[in-house]
């Protein structure tokens, strides 16, 4: 199974870290291929760095792991993803991170689908901090839950093998409009780590009783 992650920021090499080290081959996809090479370079083991169009055409998942106001963009280098499991992780935040900028009728998820619509877009890992990721994805040593909603089950069952395999604790949540109510999560993540205080090694899960 090969990731390609478009994007060298926070997320990219926090999720870039985690697959490989579960051992996927992982591939970085910048609109700067050198950028791609170093932030490959900076992670080492099975990562490379490439252009958006080669990273993706070259991999079964895609990760966008750009601002959500960039999927567009990003979606037309990787030359549309027909066919590809495409990961939406983006959060659509107002610049200060106030608020959303859509919801309630629809997602960032539901919206990247409609820029992808020959794409399996699957929600998933939007409601953990990069930081999290970049120290290996758990809080102290308790493993993070992500959170997966989409349309297609056989892409939803891949998402969830794949956060299984790299030590998370995946949750299907159901259909990809659920995303209306995981972004949200991921603000209100913010609002605790950023604005209350809690900083930022915190992630949320679900309680049950069983
Ligand atoms: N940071 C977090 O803790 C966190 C947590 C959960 C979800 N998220 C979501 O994850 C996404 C990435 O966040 P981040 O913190 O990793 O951001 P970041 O560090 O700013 O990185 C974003 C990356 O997007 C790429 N990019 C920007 N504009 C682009 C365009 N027009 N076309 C193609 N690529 C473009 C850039 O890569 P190149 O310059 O290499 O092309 C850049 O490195 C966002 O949607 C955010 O809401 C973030």
């Amino acid at each position: 199974m090969t990731i390609a992650i478009i994007g060298t920021g926070n997320m990219a090499k926090g999720l870039a870290g985690v697959f490989s080290k579960a051992g996927y081959s992982v591939t970085f996809g910048s609109r700067d291929a050198a950028k791609a090479h170093e932030a490959a370079r900076e992670l080492g083991g099975t990562v490379s760095g490439a252009d958006i169009t080669s990273a993706a055409g070259n991999s079964d998942i895609v990760v966008l792991a750009v601002p959500f106001e960039a999927a567009g963009d990003a979606i037309a280098a990787a030359s549309g993803l027909e066919g590809k499991i495409v990961i939406d992780i983006t959060n659509p935040l107002t610049a200060d991170y106030s608020g959303l900028t859509i919801g309630h009728s629809t997602s960032a998820g539901e919206e990247i689908q409609k820029l992808a619509p020959r794409a399996k877009v699957v929600k998933a890992f939007n409601t953990i901090f990069a930081s999290v990721l970049q120290a290996g994805g758990k809080v102290g040593d308790r493993p993070t839950t992500v959170f997966i909603a989409g349309d297609d089950q056989t892409a939803i069952d891949t998402v969830e093998a794949v956060a299984s395999k790299s030590g998370f604790v995946p949750v299907q949540v159901g259909a990809l409009s659920v995303s209306r109510y995981l972004e949200p999560v991921a603000g209100l993540n913010i609002q605790l780590g950023y604005m209350r205080g809690f900083g930022t090694d915190i992630a949320p899960t679900w309680q049950t009783a069983a």
